[in-house]
């Protein structure tokens, strides 16, 4: 798959970050398993580093940070986190986000049979609107919402760790399909609102309507709140959605997809992550036959990368010896996707 990139240079996460000195929310996005959240807490640390009070969220059904950091995150409460001075996180819980949801539209549709002298038990609404599959996925992205405009006030950055491809895919193509969904309902509303007051032909009359409609008065806050996020997501001053990757045919193959997904969303791209990178140093001193014949395979997705992303390939990480647990190796993580490069780079064969 080709990838058109505008970008004729690569510029790396360094001089990418002084380049947007705004920055405010930044996401990581890729497949399952490839690092999204060992980046987020890296990016999320740097922050944090430089003197900014950083939140890292979590916007994932199964959390990881309280692993990564080797501490108890979870509560779905911000927590500050041990050892690293203007860091905190906060691991959404996605069962009280539902039930919140759930509660808020079960007031809404309440309120609107009452209002429309409807006297029917909205129980059965309720229960078809709550149990539809997006369900989880709506809440989830109501509550990131919440966390821009709210969180966005109190903190410098906030970094939001999203779900495997998916999800994070989901998310942003609701942003869309929200507000037409919006619009629509409002001018459906104004049409049955109008119908309602026909006789009296008076456009006054629409307006007292309109504004006494508890249905109406609440579309109509959802849609201020909605744009409000819609043009933080839309600026590319203040918001960067990253990419990683590992140097493999499948997780390149979401990236890239991945990034025309974006693009036609018109989100900013930060930028691609390369995790789990093998150094030559490495390969050619070990008499481990299976890291040697990696290297190799290696050596031709590396050649992709740069081939069909290279420009906007922002960080290169290598593989760690054990796993990435505690702020320590988070700061090593972080210090590696700032100045790590790998040692072969030079001798790519880039055939285009
Ligand atoms: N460069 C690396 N070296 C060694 N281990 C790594 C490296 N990058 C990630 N890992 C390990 O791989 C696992 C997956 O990393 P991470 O949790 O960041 O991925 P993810 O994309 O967030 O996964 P998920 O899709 O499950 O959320 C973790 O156990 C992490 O410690
Ligand atoms: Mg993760």
């Amino acid at each position: 798959m080709v990838v058109k990139l505008e970008e004729k240079e690569k510029v790396v996460m360094s001089e990418f970050l002084s380049q947007k000195p705004k920055l405010k929310f930044l996401f990581t996005g890729g497949k399952g398993g490839v690092g999204k959240t060992i980046s987020a807490a890296g990016l999320a640390y740097r922050f944090s580093k430089e003197g900014k009070k950083t939140l890292l969220v979590s916007l994932n059904p199964v959390h990881s940070l309280s692993s990564l950091f080797g501490q108890d995150l979870t509560g779905g409460m911000i927590k500050q986190v041990k050892g690293a001075p203007n860091l905190y996180a906060l691991e959404v819980e996605i069962g009280d986000v539902v039930e919140r949801y759930k509660a808020n539209i079960s007031r809404r549709l309440s309120e609107f049979l009452k209002w429309a002298d409807i006297p029917m038990d909205p129980k059965p609404f309720i229960d078809i609107a709550t149990t539809n599959p997006a369900f989880q996925e709506s809440a989830m992205f109501d509550k990131m919402m919440d966390v821009i405009l709210e969180q966005g006030q109190e903190y410098d950055v906030v970094v939001f760790d999203t779900a495997a491809v998916a999800n994070a895919a989901r998310l942003i193509g609701l942003s869309k399909i929200y507000g037409l969904w919006l619009e629509r309902m409002i001018e459906s509303r104004k049409e049955a609102l109008s119908l309602r007051v026909k006789l009296s032909f008076r456009k006054e009359k629409v307006m007292e309507e309109i504004k006494k409609d508890p249905m109406m008065a609440d579309l109509l806050s959802m849609q201020d709140r909605f744009t409000k996020v819609k043009n933080v997501l839309l600026n590319d001053e203040l918001t960067a959605f990253f990419f990683v990757t590992l140097p493999l045919s499948l997780p390149i193959a979401v990236v890239k997809r991945f990034i025309k997904m974006v693009r036609g969303f018109d989100i900013p791209i930060g930028g691609v992550i390369v995790n789990q990178i093998i150094p030559k140093s490495i390969a050619e001193t070990t008499t481990n036959e299976y890291i040697r014949n990696k290297y190799k395979e290696q050596l031709g997705y590396m050649a992709e990368i740069e081939r069909d992303l290279g420009p906007l390939v922002r960080s290169y990480i290598p593989v760690y010896p054990g796993e990435v647990i505690g702020v320590e190796m988070i700061a090593k993580v972080s210090e590696d996707m700032f100045s790590w490069i790998p040692d072969f780079l030079d001798e790519l064969k880039l055939e285009s």
